[in-house]
């Protein structure tokens, strides 16, 4: 019998196996982003004419849109193998040396999260890029020299959800291109929505109006719809109900995610700058510290989804709290707001 510890590692082992099944594995199955992949195929296609690595890629855009499976879907698509890695893991200039060292002719590596690449190791990169070669420095002092190792010709395709924390040099070497992911379309995530369906094979099939509800609540983001999927599925297993709008509503009623796809920590952070803060302008310190919520999550995950519902505002004074989100939360929109803010 599993312990409890153990099966806790399961459903975890269980839920990394389902998200990489509902990862696509063709072009042909990636759903959306067209401008990019149109990009890269010419891209890739110009760089199999010529025989060589694609040059260096750069993806940004907020958590979930699948800048992840575009590096995969690039190294599948090439044939080439993929070595990962994350900013946060190469945390001196010896393990990025050796990463580097180890990679075989035309791989692709991956660094996510690239903005957490500490100075010393980002300059490291900087020739490895640019020329395929490694500067070492040997000693300390006068007697200080640096050696030049030749690397391997290789493909650098880089994710980050902050483009504004990378510095320019680095930015400048992604010669292949800068892509920013945008959000889907209701239609692109019900799509994606189906497809995860089909693939996790449920009893029953969902109603459409029940696609359209899990669509409108999945934040523009196929890691949320595919996330609501699963739990709609779970909800719908353990209560033995269809898959019905009825059910999607109890459902993410459960996980505290409301019509707009809002989760208990976005409404916090509205009804603070609401509250707390006259609906703003007020800057994100006092909005992380009033809400004990991290800098870097509402920056990064609450922000991008607020604005792009046209719930908040980022003004150079700070986040403002937009009348669409008084209605939305029941607060009374102050009749003197608009006049009181020019
Ligand atoms: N899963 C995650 N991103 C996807 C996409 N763009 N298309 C299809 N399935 C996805």
């Amino acid at each position: 019998m599993s312990s409890p510890t153990q099966k806790k590692q399961e459903k975890r082992e269980d839920d990394i196996f389902l998200d990489s099944k509902l990862r696509p594995s063709k072009w042909a199955e990636y759903i959306g982003q067209k401008q990019i992949k149109d990009n890269l195929h010419i891209l890739l296609e110009a760089a199999r004419g010529r025989n060589q690595p694609p040059e260096h890629i750069l993806f940004y855009g907020p958590p979930g849109l699948g800048k992840t499976t575009l590096a995969h879907l690039i190294a599948h698509e090439t044939g080439r193998q993929m070595k990962v890695t994350s900013g946060p893991a190469i945390e001196k200039v010896g393990d990025l040396a050796s990463i580097l060292t180890n990679l075989s002719p035309g791989d692709i590596l991956f660094i996510d999260e690239i903005h957490r690449l500490n100075k010393m190791v980002e300059e490291i990169l900087y020739p490895a890029m640019e020329s395929g070669s490694l500067d070492i420095i040997i000693g300390k002092g006068p007697s200080a020299r640096t050696i030049q190792l030749d690397l391997p010709p290789f493909t650098l395709v880089a994710a980050t959800t902050r483009i504004a924390l990378l510095s320019s040099p680095l930015r400048s070497r992604f010669s292949g291109g800068v892509f920013r992911l945008e959000f889907y379309t209701d239609e692109e995530i019900k799509e994606i929505a189906r497809r995860s369906l089909s693939i996790l094979g449920t009893e029953h099939t969902l109603e459409d109006d029940a696609l359209e509800e899990i669509a409108r609540r999945s934040r523009f983001t196929p890691r949320t719809a595919n996330y609501l999927i699963k739990r709609v599925r779970d909800f719908a297993q353990v209560h033995k109900k269809s898959l019905s709008k009825k059910t999607v509503h109890e459902a993410l009623s459960l996980l505290g995610i409301d019509e707009l796809g809002l989760s208990s920590s976005d409404r916090k952070v509205l009804e603070t700058i609401i509250d707390k803060f006259d609906g703003g302008p007020v800057g994100l310190k006092t909005i992380a510290a009033a809400t004990a919520e991290e800098e870097a999550t509402i920056e990064e995950v609450t922000e991008p989804y607020l604005i792009q519902l046209g719930l908040l505002e980022r003004t150079a004074k700070g986040r403002v709290a937009t009348q669409k989100a008084y209605d939305h939360l029941g607060f009374d929109y102050p009749e003197n707001k608009d006049s009181n803010e020019c």
